[in-house]
């Protein structure tokens, strides 16, 4: 099988699955004050002190959760309903309309249930957000504006967002910034502290650590509305047992992330421009999405459109050759739905259902690459021909 899903879900690296087995034969509820306990608390701290310094982020500003989805609820609506309980006239959450659904519903959520205002920001024609909006919103409701959420590197197409500007331009609004940098982290350099923002939410699986378990870094002195209530974990903000397994695993995975991004970094830009310019000529009807300039992406992400090729069968041809890639968008009932990221980009809806995401990572070499190009160039006619029937 040849893997390149990559932005989905990476293998598990054998650091922290050595770290894992041996916090995991340890017994102990890192709340109780055994000996027990008293060890299993010290393998969070310590796990808690190695993803902090990999980040840039302080000890304190670690708050563990089950992944990247549940960090981007807690601090969307845990922002949301912190501001708006110490000024009820600020109503508004502004959003990107790239982010992914575990950022984007959670908002829409909140419109539909607890009186928010929805406010999502259009990008441009490669997914960069327009941060003249962004101006423009805050010229007309700064006041009024409870969060603003906005992802540091698009899931789908890769495109790296100008959070710095966001951050700048919000700097004396008193408003939280929250990030979902869950692509970003361990493949491009991110630092908490220099980064300015209020919040940022993390995923080990994507980084090669175990499914389940991310964190969200809460700046020191910022305060959330919790969303779980409990044995008030977390700086009281997300009550629930620890798991010392999963975050040691977590933090040895960013770690090993972080200290090989350099190197990855351009391994990566190299297989990916040289699969470019093979997908230029071997399959030119491919489109290539995102921004032509590598730097301004994600190193591992080669999104295409296929104009007139239903993601699914593009899917299911190239799976059954035993090519494992996606379409970057929700699937339902086995059909791609047409991806929101490509509609706020400009494409039409039957583009936007015509994608292929071709994800490397760790494990990725030229033999893969070669793999699927033997294939695609064929999986691609045939997919087009199932659109003629
Ligand atoms: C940008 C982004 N945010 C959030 C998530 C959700 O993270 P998790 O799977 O840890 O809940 C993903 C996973 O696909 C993602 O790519």
């Amino acid at each position: 099988m040849t893997y390149l899903d990559h932005a989905a879900t990476t293998p598990l690296r054998a650091e922290a699955r050595e770290a894992w087995l041996k916090a995991s034969v340890e017994v102990g509820n890192a709340s109780a004050l055994h000996g027990a306990g008293r060890r299993a608390r010290a393998i969070v701290e310590e796990a808690r002190e190695r993803l902090a310094a990999a980040l840039g982020a302080h000890p304190t500003e670690v708050i563990w959760t089950s992944g990247g989805t549940e960090a981007d609820n807690l601090a969307i609506k845990g922002h949301y309903w912190q501001r708006r309980g110490d000024d009820a006239a600020r109503t508004r959450i502004v959003t990107t309309a790239i982010e992914h659904h575990a950022g984007l519903d959670p908002v829409r959520w909140l419109a539909s249930h607890e009186g928010a205002t929805a406010v999502e920001l259009p990008v441009d024609a490669v997914g960069t957000l327009d941060i003249a909006a962004l101006r423009d919103e805050l010229a007309a409701h700064r006041d009024d504006v409870a969060v603003i959420s906005a992802m540091w590197a698009n899931n789908e197409v890769g495109t790296l967002q100008p959070l710095a500007d966001v951050v700048a331009l919000v700097a004396d609004a008193g408003v939280p910034v929250h990030s979902d940098a869950v692509q970003a982290v361990g493949h491009v350099p991110v630092d908490f502290a220099a980064s300015g923002l209020t919040s940022l939410a993390l995923s080990a699986h994507k980084v090669g650590g175990p499914v389940g378990i991310g964190a969200l870094l809460l700046a020191r002195g910022a305060r959330l509305t919790p969303l779980t209530h409990g044995g008030g974990q977390e700086r009281s903000v997300r009550s629930g047992t620890l798991d010392p397994a999963g975050a040691i695993a977590a933090a040895v995975a960013v770690e090993a992330a972080v200290a090989d991004l350099d190197t990855e970094h351009a391994r990566l830009t190299a297989l990916r421009d040289g699969l470019i310019a093979r997908l230029r000529t071997e399959v030119p009807m491919a489109v290539v999405s995102g921004p032509e300039d590598g730097t301004r992406a994600l190193p591992g992400i080669v999104h295409l459109v296929v104009p007139g090729a239903p993601g699914e069968a593009l899917l299911y041809v190239l799976d059954s050759h035993g090519i494992e890639v996606s379409n970057g968008s929700a699937c339902v009932a086995g059909v791609v739905q047409a991806s929101h990221v490509l509609e706020a980009m400009g494409r039409s809806h039957e583009d936007a259902s015509a994608t292929l995401r071709i994800s490397m990572g760790h494990t990725t070499t030229t033999d893969d690459l070669d793999a699927l190009m033997a294939v695609l160039p064929d999986a691609v006619q045939r997919a087009l021909r199932v659109r003629q029937r």
